[in-house]
């Protein structure tokens, strides 16, 4: 039985084994928890990233996918990068956020991770309404069964999004 919680602060700091990143298609980097992410893991993670987008994704990782990396210079194990619906582009069905997620866990449980951190995708850059992420990510997580995952952390920045995710997990008695 997984533990779901939820922590303010700075995901780039989590010791889980996986942290999941809140990327763009072309995977090289961006704003947010992207530029966090790279700043902290170091140069490596985009070269690690460039041979994914050659190998993998030449087309760019769709919205709603997710493939992982190392971390390289960050304290967990792995990097799962994964592509959250842009509100501005018209891309607001919630099947594509969901999808964020289970596909993150999906390759989570693939890795053998035992933990894994969520920032709150799509609810910066691209626009979506913090409570609508928390209530979409937490029933996602929520229903999803994480085979030998023990942890799911959702690490939030600021008491506004914090408390948005708190709202959606006791709607859903967690
Ligand atoms: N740790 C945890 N959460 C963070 C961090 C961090 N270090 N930095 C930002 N956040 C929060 C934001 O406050 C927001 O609530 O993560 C949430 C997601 O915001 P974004 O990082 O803007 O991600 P998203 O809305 O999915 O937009 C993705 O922005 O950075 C670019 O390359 C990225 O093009 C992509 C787009």
């Amino acid at each position: 039985m997984s533990t779901i919680d939820t922590v303010t602060g700075d995901i780039t700091r989590e010791t889980t084994d996986a942290i999941v990143n809140a990327a763009n298609s072309t995977l090289l980097g961006g704003g947010g928890v992207d530029g966090a992410i790279h700043r902290a893991a170091g140069p490596r993670l985009l070269e690690a990233c460039r041979r994914v987008r050659r190998t993998s994704f030449p087309d760019g990782l769709p919205v709603g996918e997710a493939v992982a990396t190392d971390a390289f210079d960050l304290p967990c194990r792995w990097v799962i990068h994964t592509v959250g619906p842009n509100a501005y582009r018209g891309q607001t069905h919630p099947a594509l956020l969901a999808s964020c997620f289970t596909r993150s866990l999906d390759v989570a449980a693939e890795l053998g991770a035992a933990s894994i951190a969520f920032p709150a995708i799509s609810a910066g850059a691209y626009g979506w309404d913090a409570d609508e992420v928390a209530r979409i990510a937490v029933a996602a997580v929520g229903e999803h069964p994480k085979p030998g995952i023990e942890t799911v952390r959702f690490v939030l920045f600021g008491p506004r999004v914090f408390e948005a995710f708190q709202q959606a997990l006791s709607e859903r008695g967690d």
